[in-house]
């Protein structure tokens, strides 16, 4: 069934917002997703009803806490087919992913060792993965991009050639071209190289908008995120294999991560507690729990459609702005539904600044992708990302304020 986006709507009171008289058109989801009312019912309950800590107490209102957290897993398993053994609570999707890096990488790898990355990262997939790599003498090795704003396998072929890449870390979907990468593909062919190599996906932009199951792409890790899935700020996960988990040796230590503790040691808590040192985030994983509820009863498969359908008609209406280059991929189905662009010969910041200025919100500067911003030539693009509460009425604005910036600047 479609997304019925007005209905959608009137669960996010935001968006009756107007800025200086202008009616709010909220085009940064790509950035952080606004958060509708369910959401925040469910982090109220918590707090007025179940508020308690985790894991400790005997009583009801503690165990009915604990439910609530350990069902939070459940449900976020559930949405991306994965085991909840394997699923650990972190902050965000960048602590996922140094996570990793602390705990496997840093652990296991060695001189002898190669990682596997891309010039398309988001820096929470990169830094943490090079800066472990420096750590233990090991080399790093970059896919590529073609012309049109794709993973080059050819080069990602000859990059796996000698078998010595042991870990490889790659982005489902990019940030700022869009590009949705064939993951099972890119994993096959590093597995088929080297059949001990680890392979860790960054799902921060893909598990809000794509159907995702974590046992089909035949991954060891995915890193996400709750605040661009309809969630609150403050949660996000490594999801793993369990195995892969149970070799990793811990990032942060202190309570309910142990299972013993003497005054000069201690060994550790069963999978997934081990990472999950002290008080962890209960309202926000019961946020989450409400955000993947809402997304369920979406249908992942009409979210794609959806932005499927907005992407096209995003990439048309830019195409009617003269001085407008897209980056990224124009097949829809190769791309989801971040676009970025430059407007020719004005600065992202002045684009940005303009469209503010007239209730339009779209993200501007490197992204936190500064080596993909070096490959395509640019210092920053301007982004516009959509997610289930937008539609073709957004688009408007979005044109009149790109026409509005041109005539202002140009002159
Ligand atoms: C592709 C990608 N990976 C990782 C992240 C990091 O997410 P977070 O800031 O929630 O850790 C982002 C955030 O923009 C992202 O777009």
């Amino acid at each position: 069934m479609a997304i019925d986006v007005a209905a959608v709507r009137r669960s996010l009171p935001i968006l009756d917002r107007e800025l200086d008289g202008h009616r709010l058109v909220y085009l940064d989801s790509a950035a952080s997703s606004l958060t509708p009312e369910p959401v925040l019912d469910a982090m109220d309950r918590y707090y007025r009803w179940s508020r308690s800590n985790v894991n400790r107490g005997v009583y009801p209102l503690a165990e009915e806490a604990t439910d609530l957290y350990e069902g939070a897993r459940t449900v976020l398993a559930g949405f991306l087919d994965a085991d909840p053994t394997g699923v650990v609570f972190t902050k965000n999707a960048t602590e996922a992913c140094n996570l990793l890096a602390y705990g496997y990488v840093r652990a296991h790898l060695g001189p002898d060792d190669v990682l596997l990355s891309t010039v398309m990262e988001h820096h929470a997939n990169l830094v943490p993965f090079t800066q472990a790599a420096a750590a233990v003498g090991a080399e790093v090795r970059h896919v590529p991009i073609t012309p049109d704003g794709l993973l080059d396998l050819d080069a990602a072929a000859e990059l796996l050639a000698d078998g010595r890449v042991t870990f490889a870390a790659f982005v489902h979907v990019s940030n700022v071209l869009g590009t949705i990468n064939d993951v099972p593909r890119l994993t096959r062919m590093v597995r088929d190289a080297n059949d001990r190599a680890v392979v860790h996906v960054d799902g921060a932009q893909a598990a809000p908008h794509l159907p995702v199951s974590f046992r089909d792409l035949g991954i060891d890790s995915y890193a996400i995120t709750g605040h661009k899935m309809l969630g609150p700020t403050g949660i996000g996960a490594l999801v793993a294999r369990p195995e892969l988990l149970e070799r990793m040796e811990p990032f942060l230590t202190g309570g309910d991560m142990i299972r013993d503790v003497t005054l000069t040691g201690a060994t550790w808590n069963d999978v997934p507690h081990k990472f999950e040192a002290g008080t962890p985030m209960i309202a926000e994983a019961a946020g989450l729990a409400a955000a993947v509820g809402l997304l369920e009863g979406y249908g992942m498969a009409a979210v794609r459609a959806h932005e499927r359908e907005l992407t096209a008609q995003l990439l048309d209406a830019l195409g009617t702005v003269a001085g407008v280059t897209v980056h990224g991929p124009k097949d829809v189905d190769l791309r989801g539904g971040a676009v970025s662009f430059a407007l020719d010969g004005i600065h992202p910041h002045d684009v940005g600044a303009m469209l503010g200025s007239r209730g339009v919100c779209v993200r501007v500067g490197h992204h936190c992708t500064k080596p993909l911003m070096r490959c395509l030539d640019v210092a920053a693009t301007t982004r516009a990302s959509s997610y289930v509460y937008n539609d073709v009425d957004d688009l408007e604005p979005l044109v009149d304020g790109l026409e509005a910036a041109a005539a202002f600047f140009a002159r």
